[in-house]
């Protein structure tokens, strides 16, 4: 049976850090109505192994099937690089991940075929992005660096200050060195530190941010399968609780005060569910 082109989108992550994937999707996608869950209860993904990824991802996407969602994105860069792979053989519902989006433009925005990472320790372990854009392209030379301590400095709202900038600055230093044209911003949580990033950087790197490539990817995905959502009037209504439902497996009053910070519109209610019964 073909899917309901009036269905939500389910997106997902290991926490607060696939609202920036969510905030893409609202602006370039506004008719689509969306259900995000993070499982806030056992983040973070980005130091642990690809086993365990893969069980929690799977027990999100049967959680979302049970909200009859048309198509699911996999808004947290490390568990598209875990589970993404298992997850498209496995389920009847188009699925995709961050990393594909960021990796296809970098290739397309390097000059000089250098370009850096930075990701959680799982997604640069995983090495994923660096054989996509050599896949690409054999030439191109990819420097990938984990950059942990910077998950927790965006959650504790430090996006603009000079401990942050000294963390960021000697993460970055071995890439800079490496003349890396063109940086991904791997994580989900970076493209909150963007203007911080630009100044450690440089103006010549080009910041590639996945979250906006995937939302792009989504409508590109939605038209092909004519999923997209025709009706106006999700497109033309003010964004509440029923457009856009939000789910976190712990501490959703946390949740409910860094989405209301990344997104365009006040979040009312967070539901709380226990993820380890799907
Ligand atoms: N959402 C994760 C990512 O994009 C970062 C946070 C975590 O480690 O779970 O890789």
């Amino acid at each position: 049976m073909k899917a309901d082109r009036y269905a939500p989108i389910g997106v997902f992550d290991s926490g607060v850090g696939g609202l920036t994937v969510v905030r893409e999707i609202m602006r370039n996608l506004p008719a689509e109505r969306i259900v995000y869950f993070g499982d806030t209860a056992r983040v973070p993904y980005g130091n642990k192994s690809k086993e365990t990824v893969l069980r929690y991802s799977r027990q999100i996407v049967k959680f979302l099937k049970t909200q009859q969602v048309k198509a699911i994105v996999i808004a947290c860069n490390t568990a598209s690089a875990h589970a993404l792979d298992d997850l498209e053989l496995e389920t009847d519902v188009p699925i995709i991940g961050v990393v594909k989006p960021g990796a296809s433009v970098a290739v397309k925005a390097t000059r000089n075929k250098r370009i850096g990472v930075i990701a959680t320790e799982g997604t640069i372990k995983s090495n994923l992005y660096q054989k996509l854009i050599q896949q690409a392209d054999p030439k191109i030379q990819v420097f990938g660096k984990a950059c942990p301590l910077l998950v927790p400095l965006v959650e504790e709202g430090w996006t603009r200050d000079p401990i942050t900038y000294e963390v960021a600055a000697r993460y970055l230093d071995k890439l800079l060195q490496e003349d890396i044209d063109t940086l991904i911003m791997g994580c989900t949580h970076y493209p909150l530190l963007r203007s911080l990033l630009r100044e450690v950087a440089g103006e010549k790197v080009t910041l590639v941010n996945p979250a906006y490539e995937t939302s792009q990817a989504l409508k590109r995905l939605l038209l092909e399968l004519e999923l997209d959502n025709p009706d106006i009037y999700w497109e033309q209504t003010e964004p509440d609780d029923e457009k856009y439902r939000f789910y976190a497996s712990d501490a959703v009053e946390r949740f409910n005060a860094f989405a209301n910070s990344v997104l365009p519109y006040e979040i009312q209610s967070t539901k709380q569910i226990q993820i380890d019964d799907y």
